[in-house]
């Protein structure tokens, strides 16, 4: 266990629904440490970059154009283990079947609009705060 920084960002849906206060509130309250918090609309290439892993993916092209539709908040947050505690307060990536307790599966139930993204490895961590925070 080391310490980490991870990158989250409270997707379109979750600034629509008002709830960034109340999911950086959940970060907050665990311990992580907000080392960066922006407000933005994410341009289309770097959407297309961010999530350049699923470029072959059916839904590849509406992910981007969601990511891309109205702000989103993005975070950087950090703390011993914070990319593997990061995602398991996010919860299973489709609101259908996150668990209780998890942001996903407290706030949601749709398998697209899930609220919330967060890095799912160092190297992942690494690459995507560099996007985010040059
Ligand atoms: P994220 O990257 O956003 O943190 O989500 P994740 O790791 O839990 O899930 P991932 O497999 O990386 O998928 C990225 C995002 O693509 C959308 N998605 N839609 N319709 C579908 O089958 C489908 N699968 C994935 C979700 O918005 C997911 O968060
Ligand atoms: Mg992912």
């Amino acid at each position: 266990m080391s310490m980490e920084t991870t990158l989250i960002i409270v997707k379109p849906d979750g600034v629509q629904r008002g709830l960034v206060g109340r999911i950086v509130t959940r970060f907050e309250e665990k311990g992580l440490v907000l080392s960066g918090m922006k407000f933005m609309q994410i341009p289309k290439e770097l959407a297309e970059t961010h999530y350049a892993p699923h470029k072959e993916r059916k839904f590849y092209p509406g992910l981007v154009r969601f990511m891309t539709s109205s702000p989103v908040v993005v975070l950087a947050l950090r703390g011993i283990n914070a990319i593997a505690i990061c995602r398991k307060m996010m919860g299973a990536t489709f609101g259908s079947n996150a668990e209780p307790g998890t942001i996903r599966g407290d706030f949601g139930v749709s398998n697209s609009f899930n609220l919330i993204h967060g890095s799912d490895s160092p190297e992942a961590a690494a690459k995507e705060l560099e996007l985010f925070f040059k």
